[in-house]
């Protein structure tokens, strides 16, 4: 499984991509109404940061002003993927940018059944909400283990599994352990999952072992 970013916060995700593991970056409209940036500017800027795919959200609702809104955010970079509301509208809208060759992330996916029209009308990605299903004591998690196994039931699926809205480090584990493609996270759920008070302990000891033999391992 690999990592992207759930931000459109331009200094949080540059401070993350020297670990190396960041491979690419999501907004969405809330995300970039956060920012308080223009859509295509700061779009364009995370495009330039990360070599990986930069989901950029259409507004409109309807099929035909979808994809003139995706062409516009297309443009903003070869790297740059459309985001789609999985609706019916959605749906023409993805099944056109597949027939383009342009990619397209279908987002507020909350069944397997959902998932499984999204990958047949071509979309790229798909993004299964996980958080949003347990905020209202659903099984987040159960939704990425369907639509795990569907996906993995045919091999003309080429749609990659993207979890999205993840809480928790146990969202990102089970996930994994699902076989996600990749799970978008918030830059400090990014830094939560490598943290451990016994690794900081140890740290702390061999430190203060080192320190006692007076050796320097450079000058
Ligand atoms: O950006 C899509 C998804 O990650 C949103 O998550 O935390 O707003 O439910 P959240």
């Amino acid at each position: 499984m690999k990592f992207f970013i759930d931000s459109a916060d331009v200094e949080s995700i540059s401070q993350l991509l020297d670990m190396g593991v960041v491979d690419g970056v999501t907004t969405n409209p809330s995300l970039i109404a956060k920012s308080g940036r223009n859509i295509f500017e700061v779009v364009a800027e995370i495009a330039a940061m990360v070599s990986g795919p930069v989901s950029a959200e259409v507004v409109a609702t309807e099929a035909e002003k979808i994809i003139k809104e995706g062409m516009k955010l297309a443009e903003i970079s070869g790297n740059v993927v459309v985001k789609l509301p999985l609706t019916f509208d959605g749906l023409k809208a993805c099944s056109y940018f597949a027939k383009q060759k342009i990619r397209t992330n279908v987002t507020l996916c909350f069944s397997a059944t959902q998932a499984l029209v999204a990958a047949r009308a071509g979309a790229s990605f798909v993004s299964p909400f996980v958080g949003r299903l347990d905020d209202i004591s659903q099984d987040g998690i159960a939704l990425i283990e369907d639509i795990a196994t569907i996906f993995n039931n045919y091999s003309d699926i080429d749609t990659k599994l993207l979890v999205a809205s993840a809480r928790n480090p146990i969202h990102v584990l089970m996930a994994a352990k699902c076989g996600a493609d990749f799970v978008t996270i918030q830059p400090k759920l990014l830094m939560a999952l490598i943290k451990h008070p016994l690794t900081d302990k140890g740290l702390e000891i061999f430190l203060n072992d080192w320190a006692a033999t007076g050796q320097k391992i450079t000058s």
